[in-house]
């Protein structure tokens, strides 16, 4: 049996989605930004975040794998799962994450997000785990960070599991 306990409650958690929202309403008001979500964990963070925002927005998503399947360390390695669809070119670009964890993820989409000259691009993340960081990525705009701990929750899962979490929890494993 896999038990979790709650690391950040429903209530925080959308606390600090509205304050993130509030920010990013002043920020692209008169922007329409393509918002990219990295599938599948921002799903629920990114639901939350755009409607609190209340401005126009398009949506994307891009399918980036580092964990192997039940693994819970990073394989080090990224892969594209399911690539963009949509030009970036000249678009403001806000890119969502659940979490930034050794940022080799997070890095290897800026870098080739910038490759496709956006007209702005910038990272919105709900989690930081900063103690865990091989590679440098500023985070434009962060909701928690937290100590070394697996996460599930809020669209975030451990082998597919406790998505449906309205907090944020973690496990021990
Ligand atoms: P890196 O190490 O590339 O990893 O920054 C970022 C991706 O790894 C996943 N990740 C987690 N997934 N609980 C999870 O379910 C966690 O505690 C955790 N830490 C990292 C996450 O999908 C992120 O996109
Ligand atoms: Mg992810």
């Amino acid at each position: 049996m896999v038990e979790t306990r709650v690391l950040i409650g429903e209530q925080k958690v959308m606390e600090k989605v509205a304050e993130l929202a509030g920010t990013l309403k002043e920020e692209y008001r008169d922007k329409h930004p393509l918002v990219i979500g990295i599938l599948k964990g921002s799903f629920v963070f990114m639901a939350d975040l755009i409607r609190m925002m209340g401005i126009p927005v398009e949506i994307e998503f891009v399918g980036l794998s580092s964990y192997g399947k039940g693994a819970t360390e990073s394989a080090g390695k990224v892969k594209v799962v399911q690539g963009l669809k949509t030009p970036v070119k000249g678009r403001h670009v806000l890119v969502i994450e659940d979490i930034v964890d050794t940022g080799l993820t997070i890095r290897f989409l800026l870098d080739n997000l910038k490759k496709k000259k956006p007209a702005s691009l910038k990272l919105c993340a709900l989690l930081d785990k900063p103690s865990r960081r091989k590679i440098d990525v500023p985070i434009d705009y962060l909701g928690f960070s937290i100590p070394n701990v697996f996460v599930v929750g809020y669209g975030i899962d451990w082998d597919e599991r406790f998505r449906y979490l309205r907090d944020v929890c973690f496990v021990e494993v």
